[in-house]
């Protein structure tokens, strides 16, 4: 089995697997300063809501060594400033807003410190940042797995694996601490139009991993429920607002409404960092609009004609209503998700 790792802190550069050229090539871009890691965020080099949480930690450390003491602007202005247009790179998934924070207040706490304490502090973070996110995760699919009963098969959108997280992923971490306990937990994947994660990452991630999955297109999900093939649901999220509802990639919200037609539950793998308690409903969660060119081609070859109109919403909103509980690394939340995920945010 490969041994293939998402990001890399190395001799002060970030390296990010580029996502883009999966499942075909396996090789890394190199960001040794902050425009790099915004414009891999925004190509999509690296994609998924912890993954890019963890390369906006390290971006943001590349930012601080870059900031020059002549400066007449101060240095907190000028991280802050940085931090701003990172944030600008994808505007869903809130992880990139929360580890920009994370890592200015981090430095605010140690003002009045030399700038090259500052500087080792902020990067000590940004690896804390990285390491925190591989036990949460490892959590994750423990509680989920404590959901599921051997021999279960499990449909999964998208790509909340090892690709999107510092390691083992959130939604798929369950198949990977099935394999350490030795149950037999089988992934369908949908496809994932326009970008394709379904494909060419999940059904590579967990190929690679040994783990039995079966991919479809995202038209077959209600049939394949219908058959009585899928005994859970299991997603990823970009954001979870106060009150349940959870952003994660276009067509998490159909995949749900089916589920509740066929009385499947719908599990949201959730790492506390994905909650924002400060956006109430579903309704104020940014959602990013893409490229006409993602719905127009696959492979670079067009298969529509170029000049027909488009929509291309990278995100959905999944309403409270569809999901049956949220799993996060401190615990399983149910509804009603406004109370109980105020107490869970509280621990
Ligand atoms: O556009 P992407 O590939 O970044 O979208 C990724 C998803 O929607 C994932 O499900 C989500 O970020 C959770 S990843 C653990």
């Amino acid at each position: 089995m490969r041994e293939i790792t998402t990001l890399k802190w190395e001799k002060g550069n970030l390296l990010l697997l580029d996502q883009t050229l999966l499942p075909h090539t396996v090789t890394y871009v190199t960001c040794k300063n902050l425009e790099d890691v915004y414009q891999a965020i925004q190509t999509m080099i690296v994609r998924g809501a912890p993954a890019i949480g963890v390369a906006a930690g390290y971006g943001m450390v590349l930012a601080a060594g870059a900031y020059e003491e002549t400066s007449e602007e101060s240095f907190f202005d000028y991280l802050k400033a940085q931090g701003e247009y990172l944030k600008s790179s994808r505007p869903t998934a809130v992880n990139l807003m929360w580890a920009v924070d994370r890592i200015v207040k981090t430095a605010e706490g140690f003002s009045g410190q030399p700038f090259e304490t500052v500087v080792k502090e902020i990067e000590a973070e940004a690896i804390a940042i990285h390491e925190e996110d591989k036990q949460t995760n490892r959590n994750i699919g423990m509680n989920l797995l404590s959901l599921l009963k051997d021999g279960d098969t499990v449909l999964t959108h998208c790509n909340a694996g090892s690709l999107a997280t510092a390691e083992y992923g959130t939604a798929l971490s369950v198949f990977y601490m099935a394999q350490e306990k030795g149950m037999n937990i089988k992934a369908y994947a949908d496809e994932t139009r326009p970008r394709l994660q379904g494909a060419n990452l999940t059904a590579f991630e967990l190929t690679e991993h040994g783990v039995d999955v079966t991919l479809i297109c995202d038209n077959m999900a209600a049939v394949v429920m219908s058959q009585g093939k899928i005994n859970a649901v299991i997603v990823g999220c970009d954001r979870v607002a106060a009150n349940g509802d959870t952003a994660n990639k276009i067509g998490t919200f159909s995949v749900s409404v089916l589920a509740k037609q066929f009385g499947i539950p719908v599990y949201i793998a959730a790492p506390t960092t994905t909650i924002d308690m400060d956006c109430p409903t579903g309704k104020e969660i940014p959602i990013e609009e893409r490229s006409r060119e993602e719905v127009l081609r696959i492979n670079g070859e067009y298969i529509a004609p170029k000049e027909v109109k488009t929509y291309n919403l990278a995100f959905d909103v999944t309403p409270a209503e569809y999901i049956t509980a949220i799993v996060t690394e401190k615990g399983i939340v149910y509804p009603s998700f406004r109370d109980n995920l105020k107490i869970l945010m509280r621990k």
